[in-house]
């Protein structure tokens, strides 16, 4: 663009424009001497570019100014480091229903088929995240260019929202790659780095930063580079037929769960072939209905919990500003635990020392996070050298060394108070006194460790439960005992985020949070079992609920000797509602301890559950449904008690632990949701 100096024409020259001067503070039009106009989003005050009524507004008028000034291109920019435009004001989407909610999805489908009717080509230059609305926008102009950096990514991730692409996404991503990529991009909610998107054609060019508006230039003058269009693919027969198959997939997956999902199948596989104004009507009348669901009404408040955990502060008085921040972590005990804390830490650039007792485990848990690592570059999440460097950071050590260095110790050895009380002494004299000395327990009292014998400086002491495998959840609970200062839990919370994990506060107690909530559901799953009702039943009855896996399964995943010394724990902290299922006692005795063992509730062929599990159910055997309230009954009842408790600050905390921390149905909303509780005091 430095080839053209650009000037404030548009508003010297219409009569729009000079409106548009007068209003625009979110997006600015100015017309480049050879006659573009370059249309940028963002604005001084704020950091996301939303796409909200206001802004939806001011678009229409400088499509109005582009329509008067006819240049003879329109570059679509935005001014921002890392957002094109972040999509629709979800703020605004998640309070409006009914007349108010369709008068904002016309607002946006107008102001986009207005972009696309301009008479002069369109291209929109990306760089950032062009998400949901913003890639909308994006697909109503004629091409498309992207930055290639890490910030830009591009995609449409309403359905994870309980809606779907209602301003003109549904009907314009099928007629642009066809039904099948189009399909694949919205039912999965998947937003793709720009080289990616390249590939799929989502974008015309995939550009460095520093050439990206000189190419949007480019294109504009010369027109994209061509590419065949999916004709094959936006036919109505082949529509109907990748709608069945792709309808047929989704429903065993979610098992109907998820409305969103068939209804943009349903709009994107018949608006593909017709006219665009009336696939544009099937997305407006399908995301009203959608809106109104109890579905995306649940899977709105998580997205809004989520972004709640990456900024909420425990304590007003600590001065956040001045807190120093974590550079260097160390962790003890490298097995599974240990060894995926340490690769994840130092998969986000922070070095880790990594301690176990003796040279044959520190080799072992360096071996787990080499494959850690090699698993992530496979999935591209790192380049190898990229994977190389993040490894290197870490320090293994089977010696005693000093820890003067660290400003976070993470211990994960064995689940023993009397290890951990051993080890947390040493720890307080191998460290400094502002380190923070945390603990990745499961169940044991933290209070109990910094009142061990040898530990100084309590206030510094605090739990980092980390869930398994650490490299897929992203929870951490961040578990703080009476004597934990505010300026620690501050300065981990700090921590947690700066790694990409998403913290909630619970009170030290007995299974903390999750787990507690957990081990009533788990415990009767196995009860049921005793009963005589067949493992594989339970655990349909509850992914018919919607939970990731079932119960039984999940003793197994977890091992039964683990479930067993958690429920242990607890039974002795709260009584008999945690009593281990006879049957549980009895397989750890003849060594199944699940998955790991080949052998728990299940047979393992190869580290896969073997299906057709012997067993029949109890002659009065609770049907699915009530089998899955039963059990999700346990589970909302115990949630119950840790709010009364004050084992977590409220109800929203609870029902976003279980669901980041279980995999709890995210469309029920949570344990306390699902079962009507919503008392957040
Ligand atoms: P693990 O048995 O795989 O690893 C424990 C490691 O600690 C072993 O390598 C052992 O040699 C080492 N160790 C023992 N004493 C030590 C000492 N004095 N100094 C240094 N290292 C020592 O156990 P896992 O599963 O990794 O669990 C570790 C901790 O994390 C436990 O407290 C457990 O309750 C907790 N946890 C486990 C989860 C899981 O799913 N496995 C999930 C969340 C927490």
């Amino acid at each position: 663009m430095n080839e053209t100096i650009l000037r404030d024409k548009a508003n010297a020259d219409s009569r729009a424009g000079a409106k548009s001067r007068a209003r625009t503070r979110r997006i600015h039009l100015e017309l480049t001497d050879d006659n573009v106009a370059v249309v940028t989003f963002g604005s001084s005050n704020k950091t996301a570019n939303v796409l909200d009524e206001a802004t939806l507004d001011e678009l229409h008028l400088a499509v109005s100014a582009l329509e008067s000034l006819k240049p003879d291109g329109v570059l679509f920019t935005s001014s921002s480091d890392s957002i094109f435009i972040a999509g629709a004001d979800l703020k605004t989407l998640a309070n409006i229903n009914g007349e108010r909610l369709e008068h904002l999805v016309v607002k946006g489908q107008s102001a986009f088929s207005r972009i696309a009717d301009l008479p002069m080509p369109t291209v929109a230059a990306i760089h950032g995240a062009c998400v949901g609305g913003g890639f909308e926008l994006a697909l109503a102009c004629d091409a498309r260019v992207a930055s290639r950096d890490k910030a830009t990514r591009i995609g449409l991730p309403e359905t994870m929202l309980g809606i779907l692409p209602a301003w003109g996404g549904s009907t314009r991503l099928p007629r642009l790659v066809g039904v099948p990529a189009a399909l694949d991009a919205i039912l999965s909610g998947k937003l793709y780095r720009a080289g990616h998107a390249g590939k799929l054609g989502f974008v015309d060019a995939v550009v460095p930063r520093e050439h990206l508006l000189e190419s949007g230039m480019r294109i504009l003058r010369e027109g994209a580079p061509f590419r065949k269009k999916p004709f094959w693919k936006t036919n109505r027969i082949v529509s109907a037929f990748v709608s069945r198959v792709v309808r047929r997939k989704v429903l065993k997956k979610s098992r109907g769960n998820y409305p969103a999902l068939l209804e943009a199948i349903e709009v994107v596989s018949r608006g593909a072939a017709g006219p665009v104004d009336d696939s544009l009507n099937r997305e407006r009348e399908a995301v009203l209905r959608l809106a109104d669901t109890p579905e995306a009404k649940n899977l709105m408040r998580l997205f809004f919990l989520q972004e709640n955990a990456k900024r909420f502060r425990f304590s007003e008085s600590v001065d956040e500003e001045n807190l120093p921040a974590i550079e260097r972590v160390a962790v003890i005990g490298a097995g599974v635990m240990g060894a995926g804390i340490a690769q994840w830490v130092a998969s986000r650039n922070i070095p880790v020392l990594l301690r176990d007792i003796d040279r044959g485990r520190v080799a072992a848990g360096m071996e787990n996070i080499r494959k850690l690592f090699s698993a992530a570059t496979k999935r591209r999440i790192f380049s190898a050298h990229e994977a190389r460097s993040r490894m290197d950071l870490i320090s293994p050590s089977a010696e005693p060394v000093s820890l003067e260095r660290s400003d976070l110790v993470i211990e994960a050895a064995v689940e023993d108070l009397a290890v951990k009380e051993t080890i947390f002494a040493d720890l307080c004299e191998r460290t400094r006194p502002d380190t923070i000395l945390a603990t990745n327990t499961s169940a044991l009292p933290i209070s109990d460790l910094g009142k061990a014998e040898g530990v100084t400086h309590p206030e510094r002491i605090i739990g980092l439960h980390f869930f398994n495998p650490v490299s897929r959840m992203k929870l951490v609970e961040v578990v703080v005992t009476d004597f934990t200062s505010p300026e620690v839990v501050e300065r981990s919370l700090n921590f947690v985020r700066s790694i990409g994990k998403l913290p909630v506060v619970v009170k030290d107690s007995p299974g903390f949070l999750v787990n507690r909530i957990l081990m009533p559901y788990l415990i009767e799953a196995g009860r049921l079992v005793d009963d005589g009702y067949a493992p594989e039943y339970i655990d349909e009855a509850m992914l018919d609920f919607g939970m990731p896996m079932g119960p039984v399964r999940l003793i197994d995943e977890v091992g039964l000797d683990v479930a067993g010394h958690v429920a242990a724990t607890m039974r002795e902290a709260f009584g008999d509602r945690f009593e281990l299922p006879k049957c549980l006692g009895d397989y750890i005795r003849d060594g199944r301890l699940g998955r790991k063992s080949g052998h728990g509730f299940y047979r393992y062929d190869d580290g896969r559950a073997v299906k057709g599990h012997p067993g029949g159910n109890p002659a009065e055997a609770m049907s699915k449904p009530e089998l899955s309230d039963h059990l999700a009954g346990l589970m909302a009842k115990e949630a119950r008690l840790c709010l009364d408790e004050g084992v977590a600050k409220c109800a929203d905390d609870i029902d976003f632990a279980m669901i980041l921390g279980t995999g709890f149905a995210p469309f029920r909303g949570g344990p306390l949701t699902w079962s009507g509780i919503t008392k957040n005091d």
